[in-house]
């Protein structure tokens, strides 16, 4: 155990500051906030995929005992615009009309006394559909598809791939698929509104509080100013709570329409479809090499499912084609539109499908070359991003290979597929790269400083159960020269200054870059004050050499005065400082557009002169039952270097938490769509699976110390994501080397393998 009352340094390993309070019971997720005396909300969706509404029978639902309102597009169309979509292309309606776009689209929402009471009228309502023939997935028919626009994303042409392929000497030509996937986050999606004066408080999980008040700002054309959104802690996200989604609209107009606070706490398999999903890929490789291990082309093309109108795509090729030393690269990505909900993302969204594909190649190229899959990494590693000849920022890639190699005892694996077994269990070893770009956004911080010492800090930030709230409180306390225990964390709620989505990894480097100008501000007033006043002993002095360590205001030579006799001498004794952080790259206007609840991060840092990415490898042990064909994952090693990393504890537990989601991406989960109806069957977490202890057996996670300068003042890269991506192709990888048997669809079952 750390020490608690240590002085707290950045990369100090420092229990959840909020850790007591959730497991006494006293932390307050949103559905958890008091408003008095709300009436309950049920959602109605629809029971088919494409088509629309001809009316409604409401009879029943009236009937049934404590029913308050019933909301459709009959009587509140025009009470709310469309969320804002996600992705150029369009929007879907929900009850702005009577048109279905998708199974389980909200069509109405009941509102009554009690939840039970809300959810028997729900269930009693009638719907007359004109259905059509919905197009389920990839290969329905109906499907409509498009070559991705340029937009946010970028496919690359570089030197003549094809030409270097038919040339090459050794090529592997393969084509890879991962299914459709949702977050299940174990707290469920729910919003509870409340009006006042004209004023409406929303109380709802978020990865991005100001984000969701400025949609709902144009939604009910309010002043984003009559709008606060709450949200102090999040039971897990996954990127399902970033995006505005359909439902918060409509409870803030049910309580509008009462003049009552309304509570909604969606079901589990309703959140398979109000919310969004990782969308289902399939990917083209063809991979050319001489026969010295050196890549000479490189081809990824992408196809990615979504819905009717919406573009929205993930375009992982950005990470695949930079991640190896290659003169020859084309890269494509395919929209595909069906009857569906809209995706959005999911834990690394873009390359935790892409980088399937692409480390499941590498290692065929290494079966194909003969040579090992760690040296053929090595062969290829690179210091300069092959898309545009700029140095990689930072690039521990071959470490996080070497030091996760020796960790798993590599150099004992016998390279013969089937060669490996323990009794009945086929063994293999696989490993795979992990890669996650360092993006970073703006974010504004004020802390407070008292007589006593105490710091007290805010930020609009979000803890989605990864620990930010321990994370500004490092970062406070280091800067502060203060404990863990003086600092008090205030986030997640628009009253408090404006920080980014809480999502691309990007969280902990934007608002520790904020927190830490605040802090600076105060140390810079302290200084100030103490060099320019005639009594203390640093009169005279230089202000920019004095630091605040260990509860004093120090000099390089030594000297030391106590923070408490040096504040007095400030202000009376307490001071405050709002600091605001664009981060080298973003815009100019990021702060504005954070303020107003629009995204400032995309995929990067906005650094011109660098690429910046946090790397990693894995490695795998699989275990396939010779008769059963059970898979197995026994033991599995992830080394990553992402900069500095604030809190080794909790980034211990992220990183450790990706890996285990690696395992059941790669072996459990799916969620399986009925072909005909294109609807989800198994929306549900008894028939979603996912890895369960007994699944779970040694994970070891490696931090490798990495100092990058260039990718940000701070040097943070971000881990919240790269732990999953390399997961399922060093499960795949290892499948083979157990079986032979080279599966290129996951999830990798027992059916794929008899
Ligand atoms: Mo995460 S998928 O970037 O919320």
């Amino acid at each position: 155990m750390p020490d608690d009352s240590a002085w707290t340094l950045i990369g100090t390993a420092t229990p959840r500051i909020e850790g007591r309070a959730k497991v006494t019971g006293q932390a307050l997720y949103a559905s958890d906030e008091a408003v008095a005396n709300p009436a309950f909300a049920f959602l109605v969706t629809s029971a088919i995929s494409r088509g629309h509404i001809e009316g409604f029978r409401l009879e029943q639902a009236r009937a049934v005992a404590g029913v308050l309102d019933i909301l459709t597009y009959e009587n509140v169309a025009d009470q709310a615009e469309p969320q804002p979509p996600h992705a150029p292309g369009g929007e879907t309606t929900t009850m702005q009309d009577a048109h279905i776009w998708h199974d389980g689209q909200i069509i109405a929402v009941v509102v009554a006394e009690t939840y039970e009471a809300a959810r028997e009228a729900a269930l009693a309502v009638g719907v007359n559909y004109a259905e059509e023939q919905p197009s389920a997935t990839f290969d329905s028919l109906g499907i409509e598809e498009q070559v991705r626009e340029p937009g946010e994303h970028k496919d690359f042409e570089i030197g003549d791939a094809e030409a270097a392929f038919a040339a090459a000497e050794v090529k592997i030509d393969a084509r890879y698929g991962t299914p459709t996937q949702h977050h299940n986050p174990i707290e469920l999606f729910t919003t509870t509104c409340a009006w006042h004066d004209g004023s409406l408080t929303v109380y709802e999980p978020s990865q991005f509080v100001y984000g969701l008040r400025g949609a709902l700002a144009k939604q009910l054309h309010l002043d984003p100013k009559r709008i606060r959104v709450v949200s102090r802690h999040v039971g897990g996200a996954f990127g399902s709570k970033g995006i505005p989604s359909a439902r918060t609209a409509w409870i803030a107009v049910a309580a509008r329409r009462l003049n009552r606070p309304v509570k909604l706490v969606a079901t589990r398999d309703q959140g398979f479809t109000i919310a969004t999903y990782r969308a289902e890929t399939r990917h083209h490789i063809q991979l050319a090499a001489s026969r010295d291990g050196k890549l000479t082309s490189l081809r990824h093309e992408g196809w990615e499912l979504t819905s009717r109108p919406s573009d929205y795509n993930v375009s992982g090729t950005e990470t695949t084609a930079r991640m190896y030393a290659c003169p020859n690269i084309l890269t494509k990505v395919n929209i595909v539109h069906a009857d569906r909900n809209t995706p959005g993302f999911m834990r690394a969204p873009p390359d935790v499908p892409y980088m399937f594909a692409l480390e499941s190649a590498m290692d065929e190229l290494a079966e194909a070359l003969g040579i090992d899959p760690v040296e053929l990494r090595r062969i290829n590693d690179t210091g300069t991003d092959p898309t545009n000849g700029l140095p990689y920022s930072s690039r521990s890639l071959m470490q996080c290979f070497d030091r996760a190699a020796a960790q798993f005892g590599w150099s004992r694996r016998d390279p013969r597929p089937g060669s490996m077994r323990d009794g009945d269990w086929l063994v293999g070893w696989g490993c795979a790269a992990s890669a996650y770009p360092a993006n970073i956004g703006a974010g504004a911080a004020r802390v407070s400083l008292g007589p006593d010492g105490a710091a007290w800090v805010q930020i609009a930030a979000h803890d989605l159960g990864t620990g930010a709230h321990t994370v500004i409180a490092i970062t406070a306390a280091d800067r502060l020269g203060l404990k863990i225990e003086q600092v008090t964390v205030q986030l997640g709620d628009t009253d408090l200054p404006p920080a980014g989505l809480a999502a691309g990894s990007n969280h902990t480097a934007g608002i520790a870059a904020a927190v830490a100008l605040a802090c600076e501000d105060i140390r810079g007033r302290i200084a100030r004050a103490a060099t320019t006043s005639n009594d203390g002993p640093f009169a005279g002095r230089d202000p920019a050499t004095l630091t605040l360590a260990q509860g004093q205001l120090c000099g390089p030579d030594g000297t030391a005065e106590a923070i408490a006799d040096a504040l007095r001498r400030v202000t009376g004794g307490a001071m405050e400082a709002y600091a605001e952080n664009i981060p080298q790259g973003l815009p100019a206007d990021s702060m504005t557009k954070l303020y107003s609840g629009q995204m400032t991060i995309s995929r990067g840092t906005g650094r011109k002169d660098v690429t910046a990415y946090a790397f990693g490898a894995q490695f795998v042990e699989v275990c396939v039952h010779s008769r059963t064909r059970e898979v197995r994952a026994p033991r599995a090693v992830g080394a990553f270097a992402a900069g500095q990393i604030v809190n080794p504890r909790t980034a211990h537990s992220q990183f450790m938490g990706g890996m285990i989601w690696g395992i059941g991406s790669a072996l459990h989960e799916a969620t399986e769509i009925d072909h005909r109806a294109a609807r989800y069957v198994n929306d549900n977490i008894a028939e979603y699976l996912i890895p369960v202890n007994a699944d779970v057996r040694a994970i070891e996670v490696i931090m490798v110390p990495e100092r990058d300068d260039r990718v940000n003042p701070m040097g943070i890269k971000g881990i919240g994501e790269i732990g999953v991506v390399g997961m399922n192709a060093a499960i795949a990888n290892a499948v083979y080397h157990a079986t032979g048997r080279r599966i290129r669809d996951l999830p990798i079952r027992i059916d794929q393998l008899l």
